[in-house]
């Protein structure tokens, strides 16, 4: 096992030194910018002879600062990550050329070497591993790197149906790595179904969605009771925050028609799923209509929304977390103009009722059940 710092931002393997943060930048940040099976990898990277790596669901560019390469190519569906490893190869003083691939992009030809994090869903491994295999024209050395736990049968059986000679390692520091040969996608195979369509009973909608994306097969509960407790038609500006597939938005422009709606994910595929369903559920004018990838509400002008609905996130990949919340619920007090609504659903446990009336003054429950709550606050 490589010895690597564990104090402060500074990470140490027999590839090099660097500092490294995680994305977005806080104060007080008690957790690192890598991992064990970062390290792990490093080991492997260290003895392969490649010309173009492809990285994959590199956080924060941990794999990224390690490359030799001139030229790299970075597969992840998470604009944060993005945001992070250009941070930290900025910070790093590195300038490598990096061929970007999110969302529905092609992974480039030309890769010698995959180096892979497993995701926090399989179906978006899935997608990977397909969307790789395609690109090739000979079998490529893969090594995934995870927690010991998440390489479960089901993952190790996804990774066989890709990949020969499929090696699981011992445990090291509670990581593995899975070594394996990724063979090109047969040309005559049929491709696994990209999008999942499904349509809820209880709402007139189609909703679509790429793999990963929230809530894959029906709708997530605390969406529905937001669904069924959304505001009065009439705001004028509307912005479904952390979107997934678009659902609260959605809903929203089919009982209010004469709004514009913004939806915003950190998801690339989640914005491409909302794109889809745009279309597929609100007719032909879609000149109201706009989605984005952005970190909260980043890019968005002060005082410039009427309404932000939000189904807030607790996880930033496989950590729990209520920073994300926290940010989106700030960035709405900016984003509001006076009077505007910002309306929440939350699991109860999270106590979202404080956070939001330091932030707003007071919170109004706007219907509860055992387990979810919809919160209602004014700028
Ligand atoms: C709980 S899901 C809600 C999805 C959808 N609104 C619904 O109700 O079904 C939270 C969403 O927030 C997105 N997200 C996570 N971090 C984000 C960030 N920093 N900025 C924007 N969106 C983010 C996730 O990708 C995910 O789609």
């Amino acid at each position: 096992m490589a010895a690597f710092d564990s104090h402060a931002d500074y990470l140490t393997t027999p590839l090099g030194h660097w500092r490294l943060q995680r994305y977005p930048l806080r104060a007080n940040q008690l957790l690192q910018a890598w991992d064990s099976g970062d390290v792990l990898l490093h080991q492997h990277l260290a003895a392969q002879v490649s010309t173009f790596p492809l990285l994959v669901n590199d956080q924060f560019g941990a794999l990224a600062v390690a490359c030799q390469q001139a030229r790299i190519a970075a597969m992840s569906d998470s604009y944060i990550s993005t945001c992070g490893w250009q941070h930290n190869l900025k910070i790093n003083q590195l300038d490598p050329e990096i061929v970007s691939v999110t969302g529905l992009a092609e992974v480039p030809s030309g890769i010698d070497l995959v180096l892979l994090k497993l995701p926090k869903s399989s179906s978006l491994l899935e997608f990977q591993l397909q969307q790789i295999a395609a690109s090739l024209k000979q079998p490529v050395q893969l090594f995934a790197a995870a927690k010991s736990k998440l390489f479960t049968p089901a993952i190790r059986a996804l990774f066989e149906r890709f990949c020969d000679h499929v090696v699981v390692s011992l445990i090291e520091k509670k990581a593995r790595v899975l070594s394996a040969q990724l063979r090109p996608l047969v040309a005559a195979a049929a491709p696994p179904e990209q999008l999942h369509c499904w349509q809820d009973p209880a709402l007139p909608l189609q909703l679509c969605q790429y793999a990963g994306v929230f809530a894959r097969n029906q709708l997530d509960i605390g969406a529905r009771l937001l669904v069924e407790h959304l505001p009065p038609a009439g705001a004028e500006q509307v912005i479904d925050l952390g979107c997934g597939n678009g659902v609260l938005g959605l809903r929203y422009a089919q009982l209010s028609p004469a709004s514009q709606v913004l939806w915003v994910d950190e998801s690339y595929l989640a914005i491409a799923s909302c794109q889809h369903n745009i279309a597929l559920n609100l007719g032909s004018d879609l000149t109201k209509y706009a989605c984005r990838v952005d970190d909260c509400l980043s890019q968005q002008a002060d005082a410039s929304a009427d309404l932000v609905l939000c189904n807030p996130p607790f996880h930033q990949e496989h950590t729990i977390t209520s920073h994300i919340a926290q940010q989106m619920f700030r960035d709405s007090k900016r984003v509001l103009r006076h009077g505007g609504e910002l309306r929440v659903v939350a699991n109860r446990h999270l106590a979202y009722h404080q956070v939001l009336e330091r932030l707003f003054g007071r919170v109004t429950v706007v219907a509860s059940n055992p387990k979810f709550v919809v919160l209602s606050v004014r700028r």
